[in-house]
């Protein structure tokens, strides 16, 4: 299988305000990231706010550079290409949708010219193909056609973020990446938002990176689930063994905080803050608030392990045992320690 998409130690290091005149603070937003995306998968992104989730998503889809590492699209070097190269391989071969729709749509423009514009940068077809398929893009997301004319101001949020999928899919791309699309809509049109997402990507064969803070909405979507910790990829986890079966005791965390064990009580506490990713901790970044860090931890960040079952990985010197269950973690954790 080629990887339609393809991470190779990427960092993304920003430089903040702050630090002082002369030395700027260094932000480490991704760090050694590697990840390969195969056509037609659907890959959720989980951790806490800061951890990287939207920088990762940027770099996968080519409209962030990083600092270093590369990112082959369709086997070829992203940033290696001549820049005229890369966005139209880019504008023509990626989509993204964002957290807010309002924000992401010009508020001066129809939906019809939102939708042909794509179409009209990249030269595609005539102007007669250009207003067929703007309505074909409609219908695919379940607009009627009567808002054609209408402004993003005239629509409801749910109406909005539709303009916005059917924009990304305008060119017919292979990969889409969707980065909190439903955080921004009203609870009763995000399970629809969903359910379009999910049925466009099966019937356009389409990879998907998902990113959402609703970690369950996250498993359900995916078919492997990235867990970050400050900047770094963590884990790999095939979505069906995320909440039971992860090995890395963030994923377990992450996962015991949420409905769904029978019986609801406290998760897996974390304790203390996220270290800032300004100055990350030495040796595994989880270590300052894992229940099993030990000096080991503090020494290095270890390699990925392999777990045994396909497209399950993780960096961890202590991983939880595989047969041990989210639940009895969480029982274990209250009020003794946990092992
Ligand atoms: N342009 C920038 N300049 C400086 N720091 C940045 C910039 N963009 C992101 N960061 C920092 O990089 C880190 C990762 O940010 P990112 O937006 O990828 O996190 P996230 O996981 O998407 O967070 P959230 O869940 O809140 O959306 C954060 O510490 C953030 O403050
Ligand atoms: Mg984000």
């Amino acid at each position: 299988m080629s990887a339609l998409v393809e991470l190779s130690d990427a960092h993304v290091v920003h430089r903040a305000r702050g630090g002082g005149v002369f030395t700027r603070n260094r932000v480490y937003a991704l760090t050694g990231a590697d990840l390969a995306l195969a056509p037609g998968e659907t890959v959720g992104v989980v951790g806490e706010s800061g951890c990287g989730k939207s920088t990762l998503a940027k770099v996968v889809v080519g409209v962030e550079r990083p600092t270093s590492g590369t990112v082959l699209f369709r086997g070829r070097d992203l940033w290696a290409m001549p820049p005229a190269e890369r966005r139209a391989e880019i504008g023509a071969g990626t989509g993204m949708i964002f957290q807010d729709p309002s924000t992401a749509l010009n508020r001066r423009l129809t939906v019809h010219r939102i939708l042909r514009d794509p179409l009209d940068v990249h030269e595609r077809g005539t102007k007669a193909q250009r207003a067929d398929r703007v309505r074909e893009l409609m219908s695919l997301v379940g607009l009627p056609r009567a808002l054609a004319d209408a402004l993003p101001g005239q629509l409801s949020g749910g109406q909005r973020q539709r303009v916005a999928i059917a924009r990304a899919l305008a060119l017919d791309p292979d990969l889409v990446v969707a980065d909190e699309p439903t955080s921004a809509l009203d609870v009763s049109v995000r399970a629809q938002i969903l359910n379009l997402l999910l049925d466009l990507k099966e019937r356009l064969g389409l990879a998907l990176v998902f990113v959402s803070h609703d970690i369950q909405t996250v498993r359900r979507m995916s078919d492997r689930v990235i867990t970050m910790y400050l900047g770094r990829i963590v884990e790999e986890t095939p979505a069906a063994r995320v909440t039971d079966r992860a090995r890395h005791p963030y994923t377990r965390a992450l996962f015991s905080a949420t409905p769904g064990l029978l019986a609801p009580v406290e998760p897996i506490p974390l304790t203390g803050p996220v270290p800032s990713a300004t100055r990350p901790p030495s040796g595994c970044p989880f270590r300052t608030r894992c229940w099993k860090a030990d000096e080991v931890c503090g020494r290095s960040m270890p390699d990925f392990s392999a777990a045994s079952a396909p497209g399950h990985r993780f960096r961890c010197h202590h991983p939880v045992q595989e047969d041990r269950s989210t639940r009895d973690l969480v029982r274990r954790s209250h009020p003794g320690e946990p092992s």
